[in-house]
């Protein structure tokens, strides 16, 4: 089941000068931004909650991951949203019997949470991940 929107993921060059942008764009005390590294993505990822959901700022880190391609493909935009659900295997699974294909296998992403992504051929050429947030959805 999805739930609602976890996060809207926005590409950006410089996380810091971003997180100062959103920050002061949402009016948010910057002590509520978390940021995590995610090596197997290559990608540093802040997080800003607003309400129950949030902005995902994303940075590359190196040149060679998906990030750092995107950048260099379409320069600094929107990248993903993402789905709330607590069953990412199941949703996955679900709607591959739509013909929505998804990115790989399930695997851990920002802060250990199970996430995949869908093809954005089969998904109105946005990208959509599905996370399974820890505790309470
Ligand atoms: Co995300």
């Amino acid at each position: 089941m999805i739930h609602r929107i976890d996060h809207i993921a926005i590409a950006v060059e410089h996380l810091d000068s971003a997180i100062d942008t959103w920050v002061n764009l949402l009016g948010c005390d910057r002590s509520t931004v978390t940021i995590h590294e995610v090596p197997s993505e290559k990608v540093r990822a802040a997080f800003i909650p607003i309400g129950e959901t949030k902005i995902e700022l994303l940075e590359p880190l190196g040149d060679d991951g998906p990030i750092a391609k995107f950048l260099s493909k379409n320069g600094a935009g929107m990248h993903h949203i993402a789905l709330a659900t607590d069953g990412v295997d199941a949703e996955a699974k679900r709607v591959s019997a739509l013909d929505i294909t998804s990115l790989g296998e399930p695997s851990a992403g920002a802060g250990g949470k199970k996430i995949v992504f869908l093809h954005p051929r089969d998904t109105s050429r946005v990208l959509v991940e599905f996370v399974e947030p820890k505790g309470t959805l």
